[in-house]
């Protein structure tokens, strides 16, 4: 940021990556670069609004937490889903009112509650009766949404080993409990796990979230938010509109009425397609048998799985490395290992992957590096983690 405003180049019709490869003078540069094209973000929410008009999407910051992005987002006009005092104040800070924010973290601490009092931030989740007698002791005028568990038979990062309760036994009796506290449960939510590719599972956890519902109601809670959490595929656009459909006409079945409102915590479909990563080839090594045959090569990148790529911990899907090389389609392949700069031989990338001949300063670019990757990372072994860059189509 420049002034405390980032510092954006524009483009027409569409970012061209190696163009802008091109233009950096990247051979200078020692460390990893991020390219971040925001308007990746808007084409994103406007596809949301089409598919799903009713459902208010509210960003999981913990996504992506650059503060460029979700400033963008706030202009924008989406919500915000916040885990954490740190991310209320980022949020609030961008002028974000308190209506747009969930504060969708089951179990927080008493002092991350008192800030969110503070700032008349009312609605949050809970999946458990320690929270509940927390936020009567620290928060009793606040929304309650019960968290309940319900996940996707796939999702790259499943979440209920950790957070929400039993739809069907806990989410009774702690309604019960905040009515007896002189509570206010105002709704219930669900996240299925992050990239979830069953479409059926939102139903299915709609489900759940309407018998919640209809329990709260009759035991006098005022019942009119529902959270269908986070979990859209990020490149995917094909199985986005799956869900799109899947969603609308479970809403559409279980909650007809207009005045329960609807909303959402999507991270990586936001983000995840915003970013390209380019990673410089720093080293190389030829590993041969005893007769001298090459069997394959290994490369030492300038990022890797304590940098933007640290959520391979977690997601052990693996990035495709483009290379920037003229004709790189028709050059001979060699089986490659890529390494990331740490000295650790956990901090490994790809193996046995078929790339062309590579030279140390060549460039590798990564698409799809928006999410779980920059909050992540970090400088291990004194390696810099990745300066952005902000892109943006030229406003017609
Ligand atoms: C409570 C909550 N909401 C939303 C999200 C965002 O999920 P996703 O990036 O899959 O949309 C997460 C991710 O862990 C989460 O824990």
């Amino acid at each position: 940021m420049t002034n405390g405003s980032p510092k954006i180049q524009y483009y027409e019709h569409e970012l061209n990556i190696r163009q802008v490869i091109e233009q950096s003078n990247l051979q200078d540069l020692d460390h990893p670069l991020n390219i971040c094209d925001l308007s990746n973000l808007e084409r994103k929410l406007r596809l949301w609004q089409k598919l799903m008009p009713r459902i208010k999407p509210h960003y999981a910051v913990k996504c992506n937490d650059d503060p460029v992005l979700v400033k963008f987002l706030a202009d924008l006009g989406t919500g915000f889903d916040c885990a954490s005092k740190n991310e209320l104040k980022m949020v609030l800070g961008f002028g974000v009112s308190p209506e747009r924010i969930i504060f969708a973290h089951p179990c927080r601490p008493a002092n991350h509650l008192k800030y969110a009092k503070e700032h008349k931030v009312l609605n949050g989740t809970v999946d458990n009766e320690f929270e509940i007698y927390k936020l009567y002791k620290h928060y009793p005028d606040s929304n309650i949404l019960v968290r309940f568990k319900s996940e996707a038979k796939k999702a790259l990062c499943p979440l209920g080993d950790k957070y929400g309760c039993n739809a069907e036994e806990d989410a009774g009796a702690l309604m019960l409990l905040a009515k007896a506290l002189k509570l206010k449960v105002t709704g219930t939510s669900f996240h299925v796990g992050s990239g979830c590719s069953e479409v059926e599972a939102f139903d299915r956890a709609i489900e759940k979230a309407e018998n919640i519902f209809n329990f709260g109601e009759r035991i006098g809670h005022k019942m009119d938010l529902l959270d269908i959490g986070g979990g859209f595929p990020g490149i995917d656009d094909g199985v986005f509109e799956q869900i799109a459909e899947a969603v609308n006409t479970s809403v559409q079945l279980r909650f007809p009425d207009e005045r329960v409102q609807i909303i959402s915590e999507p991270g990586r479909f936001f983000v995840e397609a915003a970013n390209t990563l380019i990673c410089k080839v720093h080293g190389k090594r030829e590993v041969r048998n005893k007769d001298g045959k090459l069997e394959q090569i290994m490369y030492y990148l300038n990022d890797g799985i304590f940098g933007a790529f640290a959520g391979m911990f977690y997601y052990p899907e693996v990035a495709t490395p483009q290379p920037f090389l003229d004709n790189a389609e028709t050059l001979p392949k060699f089986k490659s290992l890529i390494w990331g700069p740490s000295c650790d031989a956990l901090d490994k990338l790809l193996g046995d992957f078929l790339l062309p001949n590579l030279n140390c300063g060549d460039l590798l670019g990564f698409v799809n590096m928006g999410a779980y990757t920059l909050p992540l990372a970090s400088p291990f072994n004194g390696f810099d983690v990745p300066e952005t860059r902000y892109f943006q189509e030229k406003p017609k």
